[in-house]
Order: structure tokens, then sequence, then C-alpha cells
């Protein structure tokens, strides 16, 4: 039986990822400030698919949140073979217009979050030969306007992705780069139509389950997708 951790799990992408890996038989560690919401998705997935599915209050921001989270997942599974880190939120508008505590907000969590994450899981990872498969965007090697305070967090991330892969060879390192998602990314709600460029959370769901599945000796070190109403900007 594998087992995978998710950040970030409790809706969007995450919420996806998780149903799509129970489907594939993956016990399933996951993590998010909303217990409420992880409950009825682990209670969902343990019943439909039969698979183990333990959840724990996790903030990413939060150092100790992370250490408790990590070592509960450690005392229930023993090792893990995949962390999804997904946990991440953006504020938007003029650079000169993003507060403090706005800008604070996003380094805490899209860069600090998954540099805790990793480093709490990277020696069971080390262990099981595991995958880290951290969930950047599309923006992690371009820039937009009145995106900066969230695109230099999540190039930010991307460098730590490519750190941690060159200081650890025997953990595979995934950079997941999605273009435009219809969750609830900030502050948005899903529904949004298709044509205005989004994908849905359960087709990177999809991707995920695919990249997971290749043999061993494959190391997917970025993976970009956007739907095919996304511009193609560089
Ligand atoms: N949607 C897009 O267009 C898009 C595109 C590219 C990349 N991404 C990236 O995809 C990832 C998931 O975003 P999403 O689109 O699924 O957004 P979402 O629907 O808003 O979900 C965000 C998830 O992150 C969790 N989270 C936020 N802050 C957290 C914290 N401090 N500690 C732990 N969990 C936290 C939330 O759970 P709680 O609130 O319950 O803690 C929630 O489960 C993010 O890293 C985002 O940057 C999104």
């Amino acid at each position: 039986m594998k087992v995978a951790v998710i950040t970030g799990a409790s809706r969007g992408i995450g919420e996806s990822i998780a149903r799509a890996l129970a489907k594939d038989g993956y016990a399933l560690a996951l993590g998010a400030r909303s217990v409420d919401r992880l409950k009825k998705i682990a209670q969902e997935l343990a019943q439909e698919h039969g698979v183990e599915v333990f959840y724990h209050h996790l903030d990413v921001s939060k150092p100790e949140s992370v250490e408790e989270f990590s070592k509960k997942v450690l005392d229930r599974f023993g090792d893990v073979d995949v962390v999804v880190a997904n946990a991440g939120l953006g504020h938007f508008g003029r650079l000169e217009g993003l507060t403090e505590e706005q800008f604070h907000e996003m380094i805490e969590v899209n860069i600090l979050g998954v540099w805790r994450t990793i480093k709490a899981f990277l020696q069971s990872l080390k262990r099981t030969g595991g995958v880290a498969l951290v969930v950047t965007s599309d923006v992690s090697a371009r820039f937009i306007p009145y995106g900066g305070g969230y695109v230099s967090t999540k190039w930010a991330a991307r460098a730590l992705v490519r750190t941690f892969q060159i200081e650890n060879p025997d953990v595979r390192f995934f950079e997941l780069r999605p273009g435009a998602v219809d969750t609830y990314f900030a502050g948005s709600k899903p529904g949004k139509p298709k044509e205005q460029g989004y994908l849905k959370p359960e087709e990177i769901a999809e991707a995920v389950r695919c990249l997971l599945r290749l043999p061993k000796d494959v190391r997917v070190e970025e993976f970009m997708l956007r739907s095919i109403y996304q511009k193609p900007e560089y």
C-alpha cells in the first residue's frame, strides 16, 4: 500500500488529487485548516474506495503545525511514498497596492509552507525513494501584471524544488505548473466557464495520477498544463 500526503486537501486542486489517488488505492494523509471539510472528504473516500484516510489540522504557515502534522502522519503510516505540497493562496493587484499582511501571508504559505512540508517528510521520502510533487503554477517561470507578489512566491517555490532535487538525488521532485484552474483560488468560486480559460481541478488531478504511474526511474522535473482557452503566453 502506497501512502500519499496532500496539503491543502480541503478543496480545489488538493481535494481533487486526494479523490484521484484514492481511486488508485493510495492510503491518504490529508492536511488543511478546514478540518470539517477534511473529515467529510475522508469519510467519502474511505467508503467509496475502501482506502485508509487520515486527516489532521494543518497550517503550513506555522512551523509547529507542520511538525505536529508530519509526526502524526509518520506515526500512523511509518513512511510515505508521495508528498503533494499543494497548499497555497494568491493576492492580486498592482504591486504597490499589496499590503504587508498579504505579501507576508503568500511568503509564509507558498514559499515557507512548501519548504517546511518537504523538510518534514524528506527523510521518509529518501527511505521510500518517493516523490515530492509541488504545485507551483504556470507563472513560476513567467511574469504577469497585477500578480507580482504571487508570481514571485511561485518563482521561489520553483527554486526550492530545484535545489531540493540537486541536494537529494534519491528523491524525485516534480514541479506541477497548472494554468488557470476553476477552484476557490483568490476568492473566486468554482463554476467559471471553461471558455474563460479554466481547467477543472479534476483534470489536474488526472494528470497527477498519470505522472505518479510512471516508472520509478522517470523524474518529471516539471509539468505545465493549461486550457486551450488560456492564451499561450510564456
Ligand atoms: N486555481 C488556479 O488558477 C491555480 C493555478 C495555478 C496554481 N494554483 C495553485 O494550486 C494550489 C491549490 O490552489 P487551488 O486553486 O486549489 O485553491 P483553493 O481552492 O483556494 O484551495 C486552496 C487550498 O489550500 C489550503 N490552504 C490555504 N492556506 C493554507 C495554510 N496556511 N495551511 C494549510 N492549507 C492551506 C486551503 O485549505 P484551508 O483553507 O482549509 O486551510 C485549500 O485546501 C495553490 O498552491 C495555488 O497557488 C492554482
